[in-house]
Order: C-alpha cells, then sequence, then structure tokens
C-alpha cells in the first residue's frame, strides 16, 4: 500500500472536481489532476500541477496510471459509469478510494464487489464522502455516539434553490434504478408515489413541503447501521428548479467560488424513548463536498481510519472529529446538537 503517495483526483475538470483540487492544495496535499479528456485536463488547475488524461476502459492502463498513488478521489459522474471500473484499479494498485457519488446502486456495486479485494489489498474504498450520502452518515453515526441500534432515522434535506451542474442534470438522467429506504430492518423499494409531507427545518428554511428521495446515504448508513425505519426526505422547492431545464449551473458568487445555494441537513435519530437530532447548515452543495471527501482523503494518509475495506463514511473514521473538523474549517458551515435533544449514549 502507498501511504505517502499524492491524491488523484478523477474528473478534476469538473465543477465538483475543482473544488477538490482547490481544497486539496489549501491543506498542502499534493493533487494529480486527471480526467478522460487530455485538453480538459490540461486545462484544470492553475500553476505546476501533474496532470495525466486516461480513460477508463483499459484496465492495465489505468492500474499504470495509479502506480504511485495514495488516494484516488472520483469526481466524475454519473458513477454508474465510473466508479467501478476505478475503484477496482485503485483497489489493484495498492491505493485507497474515496469517491462523491449520490447514487445509491453505486455504493451497492462497490460495497459488494470490493470488500474482500480492499481488505485483501489493506486500503480503504469509501463512496458518498459527499453533501449527499456522506454528510448525513456522519450526523447519524455522530448522533449515536457509541451505539449502532435505532428505530427510526429521517434525514431531512432542505434547500432554498438547486443549480445543477451538467454532471447532475447526467447523473439524474442515467440513474433509472429504483430508489431504496429501510424498513423492518431491510432495503426494500421506496413506495410509489413516494410520500409526501411538511417538515419543519431549522432557520433560515422553517416549514417546508418534503418529498421522500433518498440518496446514497441509505445504503451507507444501512452498511454499519442497525436501523428499523430510516427515511429521507427533500424539500419540494429546489425539485423544482431541477426540473425546469432553464435553471442556470451554479455561479459563484463570493471569494471561494461558492455559489449563494443554502442548505440544511435535519438528522433525527430515535430509539425507545430516546430522540436526538444534529443539525448541519451551510452553503452550496457542490462546494462543501470538497471539504468533506478532502477530509477523508487526508485521514487515509495519515493514518486516522479505521482498517480497510469497502465500508461507509462513519465507519472509516470518526465521526463526531470529521464534523467538528469541517465545521473549524468550512466558513459558514454550523453543526449542531439542537437544545433538548441529546446524542445518544
Ligand atoms: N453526493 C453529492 O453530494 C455530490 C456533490 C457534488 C457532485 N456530485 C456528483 O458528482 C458528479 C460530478 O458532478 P459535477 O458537478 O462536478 O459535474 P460536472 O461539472 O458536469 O463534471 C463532470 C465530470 O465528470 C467527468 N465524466 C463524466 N462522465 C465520465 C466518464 N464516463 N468517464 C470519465 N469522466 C467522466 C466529466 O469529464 P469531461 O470533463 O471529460 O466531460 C467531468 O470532469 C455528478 O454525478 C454529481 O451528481 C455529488
Amino acid at each position: 500500500m502507498n501511504t505517502s503517495g499524492p491524491v488523484l483526483v478523477y474528473g478534476a475538470p469538473g465543477h465538483t472536481g475543482r473544488f477538490v483540487v482547490d481544497e486539496l492544495l489549501h491543506r498542502g496535499l499534493v493533487p494529480v489532476l486527471a480526467g478522460r479528456s487530455a485538453d480538459r485536463v490540461a486545462a484544470a488547475g492553475s500553476g505546476d500541477l501533474e496532470r495525466r488524461a486516461f480513460g477508463l476502459d483499459d484496465p492495465a492502463r489505468l492500474r499504470a496510471a495509479l502506480a504511485d498513488i495514495a488516494v484516488v478521489v472520483n469526481c466524475a459522474g454519473p458513477f454508474l459509469d465510473t466508479a467501478l471500473p476505478l475503484a477496482r484499479a485503485a483497489v489493484a494498485a495498492g491505493a485507497h478510494y474515496l469517491d462523491v457519488t449520490a447514487e445509491q446502486q453505486v455504493v451497492r456495486d462497490l460495497y459488494a464487489e470490493l470488500d474482500g479485494p480492499a481488505r485483501a489489498a489493506g486500503v480503504a474504498v469509501v463512496p458518498a464522502m459527499a453533501f449527499y450520502g456522506g454528510l448525513a452518515d456522519l450526523l447519524v453515526t455522530a448522533v449515536l455516539a457509541d451505539e449502532t441500534r435505532a428505530d427510526e432515522v429521517d434525514v431531512a434535506i432542505g434547500l432554498d434553490r438547486w443549480w445543477p451542474t451538467a454532471g447532475t442534470r447526467a447523473t439524474g438522467a442515467r440513474n433509472t434504478f429504483a430508489r431504496q429506504v429501510v424498513r423492518g430492518g431491510r432495503l426494500v423499494p421506496l413506495p410509489d408515489p413516494a410520500p409526501t409531507g411538511t417538515w419543519d427545518f431549522p432557520p433560515p428554511l422553517g416549514e417546508q413541503p418534503v418529498v421522500q428521495l433518498p440518496f446514497s446515504e441509505v445504503i451507507t448508513i444501512h452498511r454499519h447501521l442497525d436501523v428499523g425505519e430510516l427515511r429521507s426526505h427533500l424539500n419540494t422547492a429546489p425539485l423544482d428548479d431541477l426540473h425546469d431545464t432553464s435553471t442556470p449551473p451554479p455561479a459563484a458568487t463570493d471569494e471561494h467560488g461558492r455559489s449563494a445555494q443554502r442548505f440544511v441537513v435535519d438528522v433525527v435519530v430515535r430509539r425507545g424513548a430516546d430522540r436526538a437530532r444534529a443539525v448541519a447548515a451551510g452553503r452550496d452543495i457542490y462546494a462543501v463536498t470538497a471539504p468533506i471527501v478532502v477530509e477523508g482523503a487526508a485521514r487515509l494518509l495519515d493514518g486516522r481510519h479505521r482498517g480497510a475495506g469497502a465500508v461507509a463514511p462513519g465507519t472509516a473514521f470518526d465521526a463526531r472529529d470529521v464534523l467538528a473538523s469541517l465545521e473549524r474549517g468550512v466558513e459558514g458551515l454550523a453543526i449542531g446538537y439542537p437544545v433538548g435533544d441529546q446524542r445518544m449514549r
């Protein structure tokens, strides 16, 4: 296993990939910019950074491209097209693998195929280390503290707007798998039509109409926590933006390149008579994905991770420590455990 090599960012020319490269540089880590198009990789980033252009259809070439790499961060989606070949190659080359997928089937496939090979290679495969997926997984893990069992978990995501990237639109079109929820402790298809309701979000959103729309957090949470019922809700206003083909991609409105989009992730966990809650609020779901996945890369490099295998964020890392680190490092990100609701111990 490589322990000191650089961090290869595949999909570095993309919107999220650019945030990830900036975050790696900001933290003093060494990025290698990679992607399928030599022209776009050459134009990505600035300064004297190493660049590698390669597609994902030649396993031998892929392994060679990753030979000296310690951590692969996959930002190229739809991940249904990229995750398995890149993660396979990373494991074969002795590199850790992280991605930012929101697609449930991708996480299922990676867990099913690569847990054994990753354990044998002594590396970690951690998909969905991102706003959708990892953030909720870390919040639920932090709320449960040392416990692994809950009767019910609700993950409610509120966005004031959604300016989708081309990658988000392509991923939505590509992902035709039935979405999964957890009921009776098992993964089952989301009811059709998806249940709707209202959710009383913390400020600035307040009460909002929501629809159940599960992302990769369902698969990661189910991987390591014994949850009876797991529901994921999204407010409906940003879905109107997403469904409107004229909604533009995100535009930078601050010195960090972030859009003006605001998010709240509200996680409520119930076990018996105990109820506990965690809330994360911040700005720009694409931008905040970079510190989340780079926090993972940094911990895989410096040894602050638990073992090997294809695992959930809350298994690979100390969830409370990761969240505290993110809150310290990301301007405007607030993570709290609201008064009256206690973490379970
Ligand atoms: N879970 C989350 O919270 C979260 C957060 C952010 C992003 N994402 C996901 O991350 C993905 C990228 O988003 P984005 O905003 O960065 O989109 P983007 O700006 O459109 O960039 C997409 C990138 O993926 C590359 N790519 C797409 N298909 C590929 C393939 N088959 N082989 C190799 N490279 C491929 C593109 O390469 P080219 O430049 O050569 O076209 C480009 O670099 C999307 O799936 C999005 O949903 C998830």
